[in-house]
């Protein structure tokens, strides 16, 4: 209770010198006016609105449509969500040993970043992430470097000058995806431009030394329906491209078990279900956004870690389908698996990607082999690296399906769990249909025959 007295009493306000002191030349800057409790309150805030925009991300992931921002939005929650853990833990030092972070007090400053999911459609979303937030974000962050301490309070100033690295980038990434994407849907346009301007201009009324404030200023709610936004709610099925081939799914042994294959049909099929692990990005993502609020911290940590690496997977067959030549209406995409939670409870769609992780993974070692011995080096290093991801996936499983469980005060075990999920996607697997069939056999001739064309052509 003494260290919490500490950070909350000591502050930066002038105080009458009792007698002349020495003080510093005039260098211009001062060094000494931000003192613990003070800095401490700035990365508080600044820890939450990272985790809003980790949540945010993550709950979009599924329904966008647009390939390009579904592949970056998990790299991105990726980035923002060490930025997060780096903030918290910042926190807890500068507070020690006071261990609670609790948004409290800074709730009103949450809910109007939190509001910002309510965006009209995914090109709406990501403008205004371009356009306005992430601006908003850096332009904070910068605004606090700028009176930060590079001395007393140098761990802050090293990974939020990273962070400001990070948000550039971001920001340009941002700004190429929504230009690309509204070139494509022009018709989305003018309701994702009056939203950016709605939520541009709600950032602007904020006052800009906000975050340094002892006490947050009253905040107006940002009116998301004058803005043209529409009440958000996570998609339960997995939205597709409609660049890419889209049926129910994409390769046969994702309707039948049978055989992988060998030479180029394994490596094709290998490569078809690579790209088909948007799914299991779109389930870590949805786990995030489902079960942030009852989950401790470190859960931010594993969940937008366990999106990007699956993205990085997908992107992984996707890269290598196109360095074979073939363009993105060739490649099909399903979404079975991430649709087989759709009616299920939060924990089993945890359970549904445990499910997966521990009944393939022996897979990926075995399939690293093969590829090495057989000359392809890309695929033999993609499911190396893959594999190497998996093997932490399996541990993030077990223990967050084990604290979620233990939390509800169920007595059911993972286990029973991942039979659940398993019975769910099977129901899935077995409403395959002989037209379902017949579209993913088509594709898979269609794609075998020009792989085995180039195959030919090439020797
Ligand atoms: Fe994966
Ligand atoms: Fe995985």
């Amino acid at each position: 209770m003494r260290a919490r007295a500490r950070w909350t009493r000591m502050s930066s306000a002038p105080v009458a010198a009792p007698r002349p002191l020495l003080q510093p030349a005039d260098s211009g800057r001062k060094r000494a006016e931000l003192m613990v409790a003070e800095s401490a309150t700035v990365l508080l805030r600044f820890h939450f609105l990272e985790r809003e925009l980790v949540r945010m991300a993550a709950g979009w992931l599924p329904g966008t449509e647009d390939w390009d921002t579904k592949l970056f939005l998990p790299e991105m929650l990726w980035q923002d969500a060490l930025v997060a853990r780096s903030l918290r833990e910042r926190i807890l030092e500068l507070r020690y040993p006071e261990r609670r972070i609790a948004p409290d007090a800074e709730a009103p400053l949450i809910a109007i970043y939190a509001s910002f999911i309510h965006a009209p459609s995914d090109l709406a979303f990501v403008t205004a992430l371009a356009r306005a937030i992430k601006p908003h974000v850096r332009q904070s962050f910068a605004r606090h470097l700028a009176r930060a301490d590079t001395l007393g309070d140098a761990p802050s100033v090293h990974f939020l000058e990273h962070a400001i690295t990070d948000l550039d980038r971001q920001i340009a990434r941002l700004n190429a995806i929504a230009d690309a994407h509204a070139a494509r849907r022009p018709e989305l346009t003018p309701a994702a431009d009056r939203w950016t301007a709605g939520v541009a201009a709600a950032l602007a009324a904020l006052p800009p030394d906000m975050f340094s404030r002892p006490e947050l200023p009253a905040l107006a709610a940002f009116d998301v329906a004058a803005a043209g936004g529409m009440p958000f709610a996570i998609s339960r099925t997995g939205v597709r491209d409609r660049r890419f081939h889209r049926l129910r799914f994409a390769w046969p042994d994702r309707h039948t078990p049978q055989p992988p294959g060998e030479g180029v049909q394994l490596q094709v099929r290998q490569a078809i279900h690579h790209l088909n692990e948007v799914w299991a990005a779109e389930m870590a993502g949805a786990c995030l956004y489902d079960l942030l609020e009852q989950a401790p911290h470190d859960f931010l940590d594993d969940a937008s870690r366990w999106c990007f690496d699956e993205i990085r997977h997908c992107r992984m067959g996707y890269e290598r389908l196109k360095e074979w030549g073939f363009g993105e209406s060739e490649m099909p995409l399903d979404a079975f698996s991430y649709d087989s939670g759709a009616d299920a409870d939060a924990i089993v769609r945890l359970g549904v990607i445990f499910y997966f992780e521990t009944t393939y993974i022996h897979t990926k070692p075995e399939r690293a082999k093969i590829f090495g011995r057989e000359g392809d080096r890309m695929s033999s290093h993609d499911m190396d690296f893959d594999w190497a991801d998996e093997l932490i996936h399996s541990h993030y499983g077990k223990k967050w399906l084990a604290y979620f469980l233990e939390k509800a005060g169920t007595p059911r075990q993972p286990a029973e769990i991942k039979k659940l999920a398993e019975q769910g996607v099977i129901v899935l697997q077995q409403g395959a249909t002989e037209t379902d069939k017949a579209a993913t056999q088509a594709v898979f001739d269609r794609l075998m025959a020009k792989a085995r064309g180039r195959v030919g052509a090439a020797a």
